[in-house]
């Protein structure tokens, strides 16, 4: 919805480290380090492949910026992740990672089922397991959900499964972690332009446009727009915040379309 963020304080995230799983130029995570590292902010990110042109832009701002290799479905991998940031060391993890794969039930083979729960779920609950130890209190772990977890769509009903368990993941954790003074969030984004969904986008119908037009009042969101959300509730005027998904673009009170992605299958 919006081209550009308005000002903003500068030094809100002075000198404070960040951990973000999944960042990607041009998509949510990426928008967040970018948003971090502005905001003054030291970021180390982690995913399969090396975002090399984002990683070239934050460290024209940044020197500290790291990259570190990590799958969230191998244990092993989050274990070398977890070696590289000492106990107490990190102010927030936010963990962005994500697939979809939109198909009615009975076309989902059972390897994609498999690999939407392993990445989405799976990998969100091992990764917050594993690089528990690295925050320090008080902290702060921000999980990206969807709005397909708060509202049903035909053709997401796995990946909106996934979400789902997610956002109960969060409610629980925010409690177990609230004596430590570490809170736990969710986004719950609508449909955002990313290179996620960019890629179904040539070939909606205008009937797919029109839906999705009237289940989003202000329109789609841009990863700036999740970005913004993600460090408000990562700074300390989200300190009173915990165990909360935050819709985005979108409520359970709006209509979601009820044929987004099978028009381009
Ligand atoms: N775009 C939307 O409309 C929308 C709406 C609601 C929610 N969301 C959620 O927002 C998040 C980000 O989406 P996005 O649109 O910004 O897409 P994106 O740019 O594709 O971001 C996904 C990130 O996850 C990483 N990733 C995927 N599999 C991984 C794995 N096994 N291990 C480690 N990293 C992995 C990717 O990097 P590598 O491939 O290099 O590993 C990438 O950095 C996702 O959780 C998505 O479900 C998106």
């Amino acid at each position: 919805m919006s081209d550009s963020h308005d000002a903003h304080p500068v030094s809100r995230f002075s000198g404070r480290r960040f951990l973000i799983l999944g960042a990607a130029q041009g998509g949510i995570g990426g928008a967040t380090a970018e948003r971090l590292v502005e905001e003054g902010a030291v970021v180390a990110l982690a995913s399969r492949k090396e975002p090399l042109k984002l990683l070239k832009r934050l460290k024209r701002r940044c020197d500290r910026v790291a990259w570190h290799a990590c799958d969230v479905t191998s244990s092993e991998s989050l274990q070398r992740l977890a070696e590289r940031f000492e106990a107490d060391s990190l102010d927030g993890l936010i963990n962005n990672v994500g697939i979809e794969a939109a198909a009615p039930l009975d076309r989902q083979s059972a390897e994609s089922v498999d690999r939407l729960l392993d990445v989405n779920l799976r990998g969100a609950i091992h990764a917050t397991r594993t690089l528990l130890p690295a925050l320090r209190s008080p902290g702060v772990i921000v999980h990206v959900g969807s709005g397909l977890a708060l509202g049903g769509c035909q053709g997401f009903s796995v990946y909106s499964a996934t979400k789902a368990g997610l956002t109960g993941f969060v409610q629980s954790l925010a409690w177990e972690l609230a004596p430590r003074r570490i809170r736990v969030v969710a986004v719950a984004p609508a449909l955002v332009r990313s290179p996620m969904t960019m890629q179904h986008f040539a070939h909606f119908t205008p009937e797919t446009k029109r839906q999705i037009d009237a289940c989003h009042p202000l329109g789609m969101g841009t990863p700036d727009d999740v970005a913004a959300a993600i460090t408000f509730l990562a700074s300390s005027d989200a300190r009173w915040i915990t165990g909360t998904i935050l819709p985005l673009g979108w409520t359970p009170h709006y209509p979601l379309p009820s044929h987004v992605f099978f028009d381009s299958m």
